[in-house]
């Protein structure tokens, strides 16, 4: 049996913790009234649906219903285990646990990460044996210098043909294991001669490599681990582990194309940065950048293919919600190459310059239009009034009218009407985008359960209610409700107070329970007051009552002999006047 902290431990990380704090590490949240809203990472978000409540110390999406406490929180979102959770979070709230849990070595994946791990040390090495000087000397030209060798753990793969697999077995783990992972090719490292970049996953464990050719052949520059149970190169963005404070602070991320350019955007301290990793960009990665940050700057590289990939994702970008803006690089440069040769005083000027989205499509749009051709022109007038529309700001949407009117000779008036049937299309959009409307489904309850769980929140909260309940003055009317406010009681014998935060993770185990915390959590209580408890206490009996009429009314109905219905009559007379 593994040892469990105690929930005393538990509890005081948590209380050390503030969630919103913690919650807004991983995605921005915004201030309305009590609680704080950001775009839910549990399910496909558009509109902020997910509350934080810093007074209760819980969250719940009000979409796809995920709620808890902080722990559930860094649990899901990080997929990893409560004990995992735990520890970390100890850690951030400085509180030492006492049986530090160590990792399973029998969970499956646990020994993927494992595996990983001794690859990243032996390729580590590699590089800096004398094996590595060519790949040394190769980086060093290309300006990576040792501090960068070490932060973003670069190494090597040898010419040898089976170094790494041979280890690995020694090790004990199987050959069918390295294939699965996508270390080995049968029984041959799937790595030759490469420059190795570790690729982590989103809680920053090293799941997959990109390794390098730096012999100058320009075929299959890099190749990638293949998918595998712990890698999908789609599900991932190049250092989105490393970058969440930094987006955090700037709120903007920045995304690029390859992750060489990340890297030395990161060296020249732009660090708000993740790349893609030269495939089209992904839904997951969609969500991904979501839960950084809604405003994101386009910086790909400055050739055709950038430029294309700057529309398709700008397009799809803007339709999920982002503020787009778009770094424009010349000459085929990628940022890489651009901070090499322009420094990074102009690279990071050009990002503060960052254009907007609109801006960059209609001179996008103008390239390719032949200009002798009227049908061109029109189709242009129109695909640049309708990105016009879009754009929020009415000056700037009369300048463009006002060129747009001298360029082509073509009155003020007639693209003015134009826009503006194309602004009365984009209004309900805008109206879905832009006000951060936090719409609370306010679901419809019937009063007795309402009751209930005025009561059970009550519980929580007031002695009186809990003394209440224990001296039978009411009781709930299903089983959940029951057993929930017999763990309450319990619970408050433990712990001597009973805070919502510590609850859910004491009810962890029991899912059914939860759901109904849930809900009694998600009541909107204002202050307590005696008057209210009494009430909620006399409907809750009323209900109590009519159920047990109707049971005895059914009884009567299946009993024969009639002494017995007569006492089960005036069982039910006496309900009906109050006195039982
Ligand atoms: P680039 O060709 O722009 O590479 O591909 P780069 O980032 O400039 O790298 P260097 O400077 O040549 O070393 C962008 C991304 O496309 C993927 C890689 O993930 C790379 O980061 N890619 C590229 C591959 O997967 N395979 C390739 O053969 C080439
Ligand atoms: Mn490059």
């Amino acid at each position: 049996m593994e040892k469990l902290e105690s929930n005393d431990v538990i509890a005081e990380v948590r209380r050390k913790l503030d969630i919103v704090q913690v919650i807004s590490e991983y995605l921005p949240l915004v201030q309305k009234g009590k609680n704080f809203f950001g775009v839910c990472p549990f399910h496909d978000d558009t509109n902020p649906s997910m509350s934080v409540s810093r007074e209760k110390q819980i969250y719940r999406c009000f979409s796809c219903g995920a709620s808890g406490n902080v722990f559930t929180f860094v649990q899901e979102y990080e997929h990893i285990t409560f004990k995992e959770a735990l520890s970390q979070l100890a850690n951030k709230a400085g509180v030492v646990l006492k049986n530090v849990t160590y990792q399973k070595k029998n969970d499956r994946y646990e020994k993927f990460y494992e595996i990983y791990s001794v690859s990243h040390k032996y390729y580590l090495n590699n590089l800096q044996t004398n094996l590595g000087r060519e790949a040394k000397k190769y980086l060093h030209n290309r300006k990576i210098d040792d501090a960068m060798i070490k932060e973003f753990g670069i190494g090597l793969s040898l010419d040898t043909s089976n170094d790494l697999v041979q280890l690995l077995e020694k090790k004990g783990y199987n050959l069918a294991e390295l294939n699965e992972i996508g270390l080995a090719n049968k029984n041959y490292d799937l790595y030759n001669s490469r420059i190795m970049f570790p690729l982590k996953d989103l809680s920053g464990r090293i799941v997959g490599f990109s390794g390098r050719r730096y012999d100058g052949v320009k075929e299959n520059k890099y190749v990638n681990t293949k998918g595998t149970p712990i890698f999908q190169k789609g599900n991932v963005l190049y250092n989105y582990y490393e970058a969440r404070e930094y987006v955090r602070r700037k709120n903007q991320v920045i995304l690029m194309e390859g992750f060489m350019a990340a890297i030395r955007s990161i060296t020249v301290g732009i660090k708000n940065v993740v790349s893609l990793m030269g495939t089209a960009m992904t839904k997951e990665q969609v969500n991904l950048l979501k839960r950084l940050s809604l405003n994101i700057v386009l910086c790909f590289d400055g050739d055709g293919p950038g430029r294309q990939a700057t529309l398709t994702n700008g397009d799809e970008l803007e339709r999920q919600g982002f503020q787009v803006r778009v770094v424009e690089l010349s000459d085929g440069l990628d940022p890489d190459d651009y901070i090499l040769k322009y420094g990074s005083e102009s690279f990071s000027s050009l990002i503060e310059n960052a254009i907007r989205y609109q801006d960059f499509k209609i001179k996008a749009l103008k390239e390719n239009v032949n200009l002798n051709s009227e049908e061109e022109v029109s189709n242009y007038i129109n695909r640049v009034l309708i990105e016009t529309s879009k754009i929020d700001d009415e000056i700037r949407r009369e300048l463009i009218l006002k060129s747009l009117a001298k360029e082509f000779n073509i009155g003020y008036n007639t693209l003015e009407k134009r826009l503006s049937t194309y602004l009365e299309k984009e209004l309900p959009k805008k109206k879905e985008n832009k006000d951060f409307v936090i719409k609370i489904p306010q679901k419809k309850h019937n009063k007795y359960e309402l009751a209930e769980w005025h009561l059970l929140y009550y519980m929580l909260m007031v002695a009186s209610v809990r003394n209440q309940f224990e001296q039978g003055k009411f009781n709930f009317s299903t089983e959940q409700e029951r057993f929930l406010a017999s763990e309450i009681i319990y619970y408050y014998r433990l712990y001597g107070t009973v805070t919502p935060a510590d609850f859910y993770t004491y009810l962890q185990d029991k899912k059914e329970l939860l759901e109904l915390l849930d809900h009694v959590l998600a009541l909107e209580v204002e202050e307590v007051e005696e008057k209210t408890i009494d009430e909620y206490i006399r409907v809750v009996r009323e209900n109590s009552v009519n159920l047990e009429i109707n049971r005895l009314t059914k009884m009567i109905e299946e009993k024969n002999d009639p002494l017995e219905k007569a006492r089960i009559a005036e069982r039910i007379r006496k309900l009906k006047m109050g006195s039982e």
